[in-house]
């Protein structure tokens, strides 16, 4: 074959790369690297039984679903969040459905906030256990109100719980992870840790905050210690009390209801590519249903246009947020999308994608 042909053929298979990998993306529900892990990577159920978990925030929830779907893969599993008669429900239905028993779950109250008591919390883990393989800091709060109006309170609450309380549990296991020279800590960080929207300025810069701190360590870890693997993960919107949750203008003062969620991602499936990201060790993966996965993707590649798509789109959510349908925005979003998305509903495209 002659140079000439093959650099036809390179010519031509380029571009039907670049569509196949366009196609690939549209129906995806997860940075593709994920998605390529979730196809041909290490399966959970090989790579996460018998690990010592610990959850936090595992009372609601992400926490709560990963707490259910690790029960299944047999692990060791410690529970933590501040409402105990929730992590104890919590604990039923993982005995009941998972493979596990009593002796395999610890009920560890813990208030993030409270960093005088994570010292002794991680003992008590190590105690039980005799060891720690996985921290999933998970337990967090969102923010729904406009800067303006917020009390420094919440600013200091949503940095003292998303970030410093997160930074404070994370340095209380690392020695024991250094002294074993193994260990995966694993932050459910967000896209606002990427990306920046209104109405979200502390929370933002939480997980701002949070994707600077790990990304930092795991370059230390690399050259000291690379056995231990730091995670990000960062969700788009999932179905959770994450908005009822929510600080609003007062630290007091919670958003108090979820609203319709059928719009986000289900949790189940949120949970599911997360204990993929930790069987493959990936470092950051970003996790929605379309069309939200495509907003860190303009972040970071076209910054120009995320700046003057999230100002249009932004002033809406504020508006909406003022008179109480934060949800049209979303409908907005994905009916645009579901209309794009019928141009390429062909089956032999389904078949392209996983
Ligand atoms: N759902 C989403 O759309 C979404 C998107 C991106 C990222 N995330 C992130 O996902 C994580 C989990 O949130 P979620 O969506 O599952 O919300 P959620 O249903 O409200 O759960 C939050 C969990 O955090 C715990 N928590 C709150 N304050 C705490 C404290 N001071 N100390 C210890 N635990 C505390 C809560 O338990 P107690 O109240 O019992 O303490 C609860 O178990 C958060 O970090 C959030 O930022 C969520």
């Amino acid at each position: 074959m002659s140079w000439e042909l093959v650099l036809w053929l390179l010519a031509l298979c380029a571009p039907l790369l670049l569509v196949v990998q366009v196609l690939r993306f549209l129906r995806a529900d997860g940075d593709l690297t994920l998605l390529w892990a979730e196809w041909q990577g290490r399966r959970p159920e090989w790579e996460l039984t018998d690990m010592v978990v610990w959850v936090t925030g595992a009372s609601s929830g992400i926490g709560e679903e990963l707490a259910y779907q690790l029960s299944k893969l047999g692990v060791s599993l410690v529970l933590s969040a501040r409402r105990v008669p929730e992590l104890e429900r919590v604990k039923r239905r993982c005995l009941e459905n998972g493979n596990l028993k009593e002796k395999d779950i610890l009920v560890l109250p813990l208030d993030l906030t409270d960093r005088s008591s994570h010292e002794a919390a991680t003992k008590t883990v190590l105690q039980e256990f005799g060891r720690i393989d996985i921290l999933v800091n998970n337990a967090g709060r969102s923010q729904r109100s406009l800067c303006v109006d917020a009390s420094m309170d919440v600013y200091k609450e949503l940095i003292e719980l998303n970030y410093l309380g997160t930074v404070s549990l994370t340095k209380c296991v690392l020695p024991h992870m250094i002294e074993r020279k193994q260990g995966k800590i694993v932050t459910v960080n967000s896209f606002m840790g990427i990306i920046s929207a209104p109405l979200s300025s502390g929370y933002s810069a939480s997980k701002h905050a949070l994707q600077g701190f790990f990304n930092s360590l795991r370059t230390e870890l690399d050259n000291t210690c690379p056995g231990i693997v730091v995670s990000n993960i960062c969700p788009g919107p999932v179905q959770s009390n994450i908005v009822k949750n929510a600080l609003t203008e007062e630290v007091t003062k919670s958003l108090g209801n979820n609203r319709d969620q059928s719009h986000k991602m289900a949790t189940s499936r949120c949970v599911r590519l997360m204990l993929i990201t930790m069987a493959n060790d990936l470092k950051e993966v970003w996790i929605a249903d379309q069309p939200f996965l495509l907003v860190p993707y303009v972040w970071q590649y076209m910054p120009t246009w995320a700046w003057w798509i999230t100002s249009k789109l932004g002033k809406k959510r504020i508006e909406s947020f003022k008179s109480g349908l934060v949800r049209t925005i979303y409908i907005f979003l994905n009916n645009t999308y579901q209309s794009c998305r019928k141009v390429q509903n062909f089956p032999v495209l389904k078949k392209l994608s996983y």
